[in-house]
């Protein structure tokens, strides 16, 4: 997997970076071209000739190059896969919050146009203190993945803040790498909007979903290489590209255009918000207000546990939003939809959710897991959602 992949390993201020050495020598050995950055912190450390010998490239620890040469920040991310900052420091975690680029490695991490893995290591209060917990949410909701930190021995003691494995940082990059291709192939049904239901000529009823996170399910499922088919009630936004795009107005409509794709399925993601009435006779002209009160509404048709019940190997997930007992109520119908991942989310919040641009979601799986995302951009949870809980090929 890492031939012909370019990797930048940025090494800063603190005692794991001797293991870091080990970091570059397992991407090397996988066949990486490994280029070294490091902070002038780290060169207290250990010495950059080091990591040279590893890698077999002088290490840059400057962020100025000599006038004939390329502007290194910038070429060096322009064909880079990813870049690791193994250990990430507090300080630099927070120089990277306030955008600085006062050295070669913040440079490169402000310029970058790639993947940004970190692997956090310091002291346990440092790691604890509110601003660095602070920040670590800041740079996960821009995009950025971590691996760690762990509990184990530090060098004051036993704590929370040891940097994460070799393996386990170079796993986590082989992911983020790969990412791009792990649903290759795959058939992809993504839902998406708010349905309408016909009340009469004029009227509807419907919800407030805009259909951005559906829409950034289907471009992040695309970029990792699926044959995506976006169904989509309607929304202000504009299709994404590189799908299969399918439009749809009332629940009914929705159903038939999943239920037709679904035995080639691989996955099927329910970002719809799907209302759950509809008019029992939809009227054909407009109702005369007079006659609105005696409307006979009845359940719209429940997609989603269709799909469970004659679930074979695809792969379900859904979503739930709640505005009270979260867990409890998704759990509930993880179990009687009968599928393998549900996301939820408290749309009582007005800083996520319905029509915002950001989510925070709690994710439970069908084998029992439960775990919180920070707050972050919906493309980010729809990164999240296809890296970590969907089946690893
Ligand atoms: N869903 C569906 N068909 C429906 C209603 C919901 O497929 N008629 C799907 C949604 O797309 C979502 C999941 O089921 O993935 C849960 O939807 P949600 O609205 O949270 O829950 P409901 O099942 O409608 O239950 P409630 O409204 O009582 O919370």
């Amino acid at each position: 997997m890492w031939r012909d992949k370019n990797v930048i390993l940025g090494i800063t201020g603190g005692i794991a970076a001797y293991k870091s050495v080990g970091v570059a020598r397992r991407l090397v050995e996988a066949g990486a071209t490994v280029q070294v950055v490091m902070t002038a912190a780290a060169t207290e450390f250990i010495t950059p000739l080091t990591f040279a010998a590893v890698t077999g490239r002088r290490v840059r620890t400057t962020l100025f190059t000599a006038s004939d040469e390329p502007i290194f920040h910038i070429s060096a991310t322009d064909n880079t896969d990813i870049i690791i900052v193994a250990p990430a420091s507090a300080d630099f975690i927070a120089r990277m919050v306030a955008g600085l680029a006062d050295d070669a490695l913040a440079a490169i991490v402000l310029a970058a146009a790639c993947p940004v893995l970190l692997a956090p290591a310091m002291n346990t209060r440092m790691w604890q203190n509110q601003a660095t917990q602070d920040n670590i949410l800041v740079v996960k909701e821009r995009g950025i993945r971590t691996v760690g930190p762990a509990v184990g021995a530090l060098a004051e003691g036993f704590g929370e803040g040891r940097m994460a494995e070799e393996a386990d940082i170079v796993d986590a990059a082989e992911a983020m790498v790969k990412g791009k291709q792990t649903l290759k192939n795959k058939r992809v049904i993504i839902t998406a909007g708010g349905t309408q239901e016909k009340i009469d000529i004029v009227r509807y009823l419907g919800n407030r979903s805009s259909g951005k996170m559906g829409y950034a399910l289907a471009t992040a499922a695309a970029a990792r290489g699926a044959k995506v088919t976006l169904i989509s009630a309607p929304t202000g936004l504009s299709r994404p590209a590189d799908v299969e795009f399918v439009p749809v107005v009332s629940a009914e409509e929705m159903r038939a255009a999943v239920v037709k794709r679904y035995p080639k399925a691989d996955i099927v993601v329910m970002a719809a918000a799907v209302a759950d009435l509809r008019a029992a006779d939809a009227a054909i002209g407009k109702i005369k207000k007079a006659q609105l009160g005696m409307l006979k509404l009845e359940p719209t048709p429940d997609i989603l546990a269709e799909l469970g019940a004659k679930k074979k190997s695809q792969w379900l997930i859904g979503f739930s939003a709640e505005s009270s007992d979260l867990i409890r109520n998704a759990q509930g119908k993880l179990e009687q939809k009968k599928i393998d991942v549900i996301v939820a989310n408290d749309i009582s919040r007005n800083d996520i959710g319905l029509g915002s641009d950001f989510n925070q979601a709690t994710i439970l799986t069908a084998d029992g897991k439960v775990n919180d995302t920070p707050r972050m951009s919906k493309q980010a949870l729809a990164a999240l959602i296809f890296d970590e809980y969907t089946p690893k090929a």
